[in-house]
């Protein structure tokens, strides 16, 4: 497949509802267009999963043998890794440098679940009990771990491939069938490695590609009465929407990855250069779209100014362009919406008397980029630009005098979903990590993320858990079996 092969075959996909248009957001033009699949399409989508989860075809596949189409899944995105990295690069404006690695990271998911096929286990146990009928005797009990016959998997924009590739490769590792729908600003990728999964050897009607906006395909995916789960990953507000949809439907199981308002707390004892460069990259990454950046930072008053100052100038130094443009480290916001969504906050941060240090301004050129943007002088109880997910390169700087109260400012916030803390005190550290309320916690570093760890937010910013094991258990359901002996 060729980049232009799937700008037009995009456009050549079956739908029935509006067309679409896919932009280039270094440059704002039109690359290609698609058709929002629409309701038939989701319901042709859902009952081709629903056949091949009833025929066993996937599901009562020896295990071993799934591993094998997994793993020749993640080689065949290795082996296609220029044309998914140059289209993710087209498509969501990331550094081409950074895409590779994104591909690269979409390939090893797929590798290290292709090894959980053949290690799902459930328990067994000889008993003596008569449960409620009260007469006892000799029983064997053992578990299945079985799967959920249809899953629906929904992802943003933010990280195209490493999204389909979070999702799809533990849901069919688990031996699920699945309805996928990309983020309408993002649909390119995912045709490639649909491609790929069938080039691997998934079956037909296994993995079921539809595209198109949230509020007509995403909606008709999560209130479809034969969909038994849904995996998202986006704003809190669909999250919600999920939820409603799920309980006034099949009540069909939910998991939610809602992003979040990750603290950053620095204390004076910190190795400093590297928590300034470290903390400054963790925020302004990918222009600030991506779910676990730390976006308020805290830091000791004594030293206070020089951490503003000096993340203000890796803000001014760090070169914003388009994913080919020679030194580019950070690219353009997705769209014009998240364009407007970004100014909004910097204007009503203003409004509020915020002090922005440096940026507050989208570039003089085309293409949606705004400037790296340091806060200070906020209102943490008040702001919104403090409060709310901006996913945009807008972080905000405050002082803090101890310990406690930077446990305090940091847990003020409705997420949950990181935070980092930079001291050379091995007692602080692990003390600070256990009181942060955050699902993933990094002492001294930041951005730390494998397919091997549990991934998943406290409070609002998710409902379970995606790598690791429990990354697989998320699809897998347990069924208890009693045996007479
Ligand atoms: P969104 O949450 O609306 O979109 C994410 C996905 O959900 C897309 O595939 C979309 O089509 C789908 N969707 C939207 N409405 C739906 C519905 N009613 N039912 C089912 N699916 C639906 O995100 P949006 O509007 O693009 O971005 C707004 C904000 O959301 C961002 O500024 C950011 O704060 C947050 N966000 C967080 C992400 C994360 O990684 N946690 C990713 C993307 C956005
Ligand atoms: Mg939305």
């Amino acid at each position: 497949m060729t980049v232009q092969s799937v700008l037009d075959e995009v456009r050549e996909r079956p739908g029935s509802g509006e067309v679409i248009p896919v932009i280039d957001p270094a440059t704002e033009e039109q690359i290609t267009e698609f058709k929002d699949a629409g309701p038939e399409a989701v319901d042709e989508a859902v009952a081709a999963a629903k056949a091949t989860a009833a025929s066993g075809v996937w599901s009562g596949m020896p295990d071993y043998s799934r591993a094998k189409v997994l793993w020749r899944v993640a080689d065949l995105i290795d082996e296609n890794a220029d044309v998914l990295s140059e289209l993710e690069s087209l498509n969501a404006g990331i550094p081409r440098s950074q895409a590779k690695v994104i591909t690269a990271v979409g390939s090893e998911w797929f590798r290290y679940y292709a090894g959980w096929c053949t290690k799902v286990d459930g328990i067994a146990r000889s008993v003596n009990t008569g449960g409620l009928t009260g007469i006892e005797s000799h029983m064997h009990a053992y578990t299945l771990r079985e799967p959920y016959d249809v899953v629906g998997l929904i992802f943003p924009w933010n990280g195209p491939i490493f999204n389909y590739c979070a999702k799809l490769a533990p849901a069919l590792a688990a031996g699920c069938s699945t309805v996928v729908k990309p983020a309408e600003e993002t649909p390119l990728s995912a045709l490639v490695l649909d491609r790929i999964l069938s080039e691997a050897g998934v079956p037909d009607g296994v993995a079921n590609l539809v595209n198109g906006f949230g509020h007509t395909a995403g909606a008709a995916i999560t209130a479809h009465p034969d969909v038994d789960k849904v995996a998202f990953t986006g704003s809190t507000e669909v999250g919600r929407e999920i939820v409603h949809a799920s309980a006034s439907s099949n009540l069909n199981k939910v998991t939610l990855e809602l992003g979040g308002k990750s603290p950053v707390l620095i204390f004076d004892d910190a190795n400093l250069d590297l928590a300034i460069a470290t903390a400054a990259f963790g925020c302004f990454l990918h222009s600030g779209q991506v779910c676990m950046l730390g976006s308020r930072i805290f830091v000791q008053r004594s030293i206070y100014e020089r951490v503003v100052d000096g993340i203000a100038t890796v803000a001014n130094n760090l070169q914003l362009g388009g994913p080919d443009e020679e030194g580019s480290m950070i690219g353009p916001l997705i769209s014009q919406k998240q364009l407007t969504r970004v100014m909004g906050y910097l204007e009503q941060g203003r409004a509020e008397g915020v002090e922005l240090v440096t940026g507050g301004h989208r570039l003089d050129r085309k293409g949606y980029f705004v400037h790296p943007t340091v806060a200070t002088k906020i209102d943490p109880s008040t702001s919104r630009l403090f409060k709310e997910e901006i996913f945009g390169p807008i972080v905000t700087v405050l002082p803090f005098d101890d310990e406690d109260e930077a446990i305090t400012l940091a847990n003020d916030t409705e997420y949950g979903l990181a935070g980092t803390i930079w001291t050379e005190s091995l007692g602080r550290a692990h003390r600070v990590a256990k009181r942060l309320k955050a699902g993933t916690v990094g002492l001294n570093c930041q951005l730390q993320f494998d397919h091997s760890m549990p991934f998943g937010g406290f409070k609002q910013s998710g409902w379970g858990y995606e790598a690791g094991k429990a990354g697989i258990d998320t699809y897998l359901q347990s069924k208890t079996v009693w045996a007479q002996m």
